[in-house]
């Protein structure tokens, strides 16, 4: 197959890069996407490096066996642990990851609060305290590791009690007059956005992710190395999960359009 018609792979701990492969296929509506979501080990965010890093290099590799001409690791704890050495293993592969989107954060705050929430892995990293480091005098940043809050994407709950208890417990205690944005740094949280949105009412509050700039960048690259396929007919999304059932499958699909 001419490298150009291969699909794109993208790989997340579970459903969340999801958000990122919405994006993606807004702005390549030509390409095909091959996603694996490993639920089956979710959650990567609580786990140790070297197991996220053992677990990120087992779910590309699959993709990589199938044939893609470029990855997305749509997950910012597997990107903090491995970006660097899945670029090493794969150097003819471009590969794209995602990091918490302080920058675009800094860029429009206008003196208020940054909350970043994201898995206690993410916020732990060095790649991370290397970003926290570039931006850390430009705006006060307040650190929310999320412990526990990707689960929910991964059941398919999106609003209610459960996640009402969860919000009053974690996340409400952080918010106050000065908060101007939060900061979704884990690619599961985008789908809780219009949930956190009403419970944000009111206050100015400005919910601000990777997801678009990741997908940009994806195209970017790609377009680089003339691999970007700008005709033809719509492309297939193709979505598989190490929980091989059908229900974890269409439940990606439904959140695809969520
Ligand atoms: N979606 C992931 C992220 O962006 C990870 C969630 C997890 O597995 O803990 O960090």
């Amino acid at each position: 197959m001419k490298k150009i018609n291969m699909p794109i792979g993208f790989m997340d701990s579970g459903l969340g890069g999801l958000s990122v492969l919405r994006e993606a296929i807004h702005l390549m509506p030509k390409e095909d996407f091959l996603y694996f979501g490993d639920s089956k080990n979710a959650p990567y965010g609580t786990k140790e490096k070297e197991e996220i890093k053992r677990l990120t290099f087992e779910a590309v590799d699959r993709l990589v066996k199938r044939g893609i001409k470029g990855l997305v690791v749509a997950c910012n704890t597997a990107s903090g642990a491995c970006l660097k050495d899945l670029r090493k293993e794969y150097p003819d592969l471009p590969i794209v990851g995602i990091e918490p989107a302080i920058k675009p954060a800094v860029i429009c705050n206008q003196g208020g609060e940054i909350l970043v929430l994201a898995t206690p892995m993410t916020l732990k990293q060095e790649k991370f305290k290397n970003l926290f480091d570039v931006y850390k005098e430009e705006a006060k940043m307040v650190l929310v590791p999320c412990k526990g809050l990707m689960e929910f994407v991964e059941e398919g709950i999106l609003s209610g009690p459960k996640l009402d208890e969860y919000f009053e417990e974690n996340i409400e205690p952080y918010i106050n007059e000065n908060v101007e944005s939060i900061v979704l740094g884990c690619t599961h949280y985008p789908f809780l956005k219009p949930y956190l949105e009403e419970k944000l009412q009111g206050k100015g509050i400005r919910l601000i992710d990777g997801s678009l700039g990741t997908a940009a960048e994806l195209k970017r690259r790609l377009k680089e190395l003339d691999l970007l396929k700008e005709e033809g007919v719509q492309g297939d999304i193709e979505i598989q999960n190490s929980i091989e059932t059908e229900e974890m499958i269409e439940r990606s699909f439904a959140l695809l359009e969520a």
